[in-house]
């Protein structure tokens, strides 16, 4: 599909991330000179900012086969085991969400990831045997969008531990062009930068805006994607000049007017906007910690100056 001709096959072409593309690289050449697999990796990060692209590039890069799977998705360790049963040598496992395996599965990846090593119990009750099967050596990659929702055990496997970060807006200018030739559509540089000025760090929601542009612009029969229509198609979108779309603004507003700014409570700002208090905290919450519309405090979040002055509200005084 589009959707997934849209990822770059190999680191390089995949834009931005340069430290984590760097190390990484370094790894993979490695592993080879050596003929062996590659270590665990673990990826953690923000949602939308390319875990799964990077797992299939790693795989890619390494001439092995993709596997992929989720950590909700494997519910029984039978399951994995019958994921693990079915490897090759040297072949890349991608875990989605790995901090959401049941703990029992969880379990079953801790020999099978150090000694390359299934422990499964056949059977119950006084019959029950365990029994041990080699697998083949093979690199697990993890995602996560934060690596402390690990279980310590589990963290402690990985030989490789990757951060992804927000993306600077070149990079993401560089990426809705890429996008705009897989689409065949010419888009003006000012469109492109509006675009990846606007997208929160994150390619997904480049890409997305990026559609939804490209559709105002075709109806309007442009030859190509122009600032004013992309201007246009962000406001009908709800996504403001820095930005913050309707869920950020009513984040904000909810700590600025139903608790005086703050400091407040994750779990009483979820209950008040009617979102999950784990969405909010690793979907909403990163960018907006990092651009410094709110901080985090022992009492709980707290709106800051540039927040009050960027939805047009009066900065209280202390
Ligand atoms: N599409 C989405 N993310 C990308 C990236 N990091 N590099 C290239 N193309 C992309």
């Amino acid at each position: 599909t589009e959707e997934l001709s849209l990822r770059p096959k190999v680191l390089k072409q995949y834009i931005g991330q340069h430290k984590a593309k760097e190390n990484l690289s370094i790894f993979i050449e490695a592993a080879k000179m050596r003929n062996e697999p590659l270590d665990h990796v673990l990826l953690y990060g923000p949602p939308g900012l390319g875990k799964t692209t990077m797992a299939q590039i790693i795989a890619n890069e390494m001439g092995v086969q993709f596997k992929s799977t989720s950590g909700p998705a494997v519910e029984r360790s039978g399951d994995l085991a019958a994921i693990l049963s079915s490897l090759e040598v040297g072949d890349v496992l991608f875990i989605d969400e790995i901090h959401r395996l049941p703990r029992a599965v969880e379990e079953i990846l801790y020999p099978a990831m150090e000694d390359f090593c299934l422990d499964i119990v056949i059977g119950s009750g006084p019959s029950a045997r365990s029994v041990q099967l080699d697998l083949p050596p093979f690199t697990l990659v993890g995602a996560t969008t934060r690596a402390g929702l690990l279980t310590a055990p589990l963290r402690d496997r990985f030989g490789v531990l990757s951060r992804l970060e927000f993306y600077e807006v070149d990079d993401l200018c560089d990426i809705v062009e890429r996008t705009s030739e897989i689409f065949a559509v010419s888009i003006d540089k000012g469109a492109a930068l509006e675009i990846a000025r606007r997208s929160r760090g994150t390619p997904r929601i480049a890409n997305r805006l990026l559609k939804r542009v490209r559709d105002i612009s075709q109806v309007k029969g442009e030859t190509s994607i122009s600032i004013e229509t992309t201007q246009k198609a962000l406001e009908m979108l709800q996504v403001d000049q820095s930005g913050l779309d309707h869920i950020d603004h009513k984040l904000l507003l909810a700590i600025i007017d139903g608790f005086r700014g703050g400091p407040v409570g994750l779990d009483t700002i979820a209950a008040s906007v009617g979102e999950e208090s784990q969405t909010i905290e690793d979907v909403y919450e990163p960018y907006l910690l990092q651009e410094g519309y709110i901080q985090r405090t022992p009492r709980g979040r707290l709106v800051t100056d540039k927040a009050y002055t960027h939805l047009n509200r009066e900065v209280p005084h202390t």
